[in-house]
């Protein structure tokens, strides 16, 4: 089968879909309409699904005779007021698709489309999981959870990516993405007057001098040959000039590619808040919550990755400037249970202005990476299930 041909038949399909999508964004875990949407299109091509994880679906194309490979579409989007004007402009207030999970959706239904007329000569299964609540870093984990990974061999994803130019693609061993994780610290002080500071213990100082000691983490606590992150992005404390804060509350974010560092971050965290609050006569919970583990590739999904990509596109389709990023993605989940590996198409085309950040409310795609990434998910799937 000529994939490039076909798929570039299937042209229109693909970027009207993407565009219905655009205008109608849904927020994480309440993507109800583009559920109903994606089951129409399998309806449409007698393609046999289920619901899951509330609105996921996964699809079968294929048999049962040979391996198992799964490709994933994310379909959220996000809660930004989009600034762009074009004809697809979002037609819901403060909601958009600001991440390309529009055009993610409609590459997965587009190779679907072709993957199914072409079922009898798959040797083996095809899984199409589109995956809800990405931007939470929570949906790809209740997939697995109901079971949507059993069966599966390899797993396949791709990200469009506006900082890569179109027509090159980002296929990196290793960790390419950091894990995330959320903390909470609240502090307990004692309240009083704003002019008798002794007879109190002030919340707000704790929390402050907290805040400045977790900095010291990264510079003097782990090695500086490993990436990591802790930022405090929120701190809360006090109501009025002349009272003493009798409590504090502060939020932030861990990121980092290394697990050992990860766990010890955690706990450093909790070491210092509790020995600043002791330190000032007050007192320290912290709650730990982890996100997405870091996105790891397979190496040998890697290889296979490129000889897909270069044998559609050429040697030079490979992109190899895209650095680490301290970003999460879900996918990882993934990546914890089968090998596999997570792709960046580029969609970044400065003449069509399509080279903002991603969650920026000017993001756009190049609809011409769509065609790319649909033929590369056709691709990584056939080759995949040919393998010996
Ligand atoms: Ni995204």
């Amino acid at each position: 089968m000529d994939i490039k041909k076909e798929v570039n038949e299937i042209k229109d399909y693909i970027i009207n879909l993407r565009r219905e999508f655009h205008k109608n964004p849904e927020p994480s875990w309440k993507e109800f309409e583009t559920s109903e949407r994606i089951k129409n299109e399998l309806e449409k091509e007698s393609i046999p699904y289920k619901s899951i994880a509330g609105t996921g679906i996964i699809a079968t194309i294929g048999n049962n005779k040979g391996k198992t490979v799964g490709l994933r579409a994310d379909i959220d989007a996000l809660e930004i007021e989009e600034l762009n004007n074009k004809e697809y402009k979002s037609l819901k207030k403060g909601l958009m698709h600001a991440c390309g999970h529009d055009g993610h959706t409609a590459m997965l239904l587009g190779a679907a489309k072709i993957l199914k007329k072409h079922e009898k000569e798959l040797s083996g299964e095809v899984r199409l999981i589109f995956q809800p609540a990405e931007e939470l870093g929570e949906g790809a984990k209740k997939i697995i959870e109901e079971g949507g990974l059993e069966g599966i061999d390899n797993i396949f994803g791709i990200h469009l990516w506006s900082g890569i130019p179109t027509g090159k693609f980002s296929i990196m061993p290793g960790e390419i993405m950091a894990s995330a994780d959320l903390f909470s610290i609240k502090i307990k002080g004692k309240g009083g007057h704003g002019s008798m500071p002794h007879q109190g213990v002030d919340a707000a100082v704790i929390g402050a001098s907290i805040v400045l000691n977790l900095q010291t983490i990264v510079s003097r606590e782990i090695d500086p040959l490993e990436p990591a992150v802790v930022s405090v992005g929120k701190l809360v404390s006090g109501t009025r000039y002349n009272i003493i804060a009798h409590e504090a509350l502060l939020e932030g974010t861990v990121r980092t590619f290394n697990e050992d560092i990860r766990k010890s971050i955690s706990e450093k965290i909790e070491r210092i808040s509790k020995g600043i609050a002791k330190t000032y006569r007050g007192e320290a919970e912290m709650e730990y919550i982890w996100g997405p583990p870091p996105v790891k590739n397979d190496e040998e999904s890697v290889k296979f990755a490129r000889k897909c990509a270069e044998s559609l596109y050429g040697k030079d389709s490979l992109y190899f400037s895209l650095k680490k990023m301290m970003g999460a993605e879900d996918f990882a989940y993934y990546l914890k249970k089968v090998p596999g590996v997570f792709i960046f198409v580029g969609s970044g085309n400065k003449e069509k202005v399509t080279d903002f950040p991603h969650h920026h409310p000017n993001f756009d795609i190049d609809e011409d990476a769509l065609l790319l990434g649909t033929t590369l998910h056709i691709e990584y799937a056939v080759s995949y299930l040919k393998k010996k």
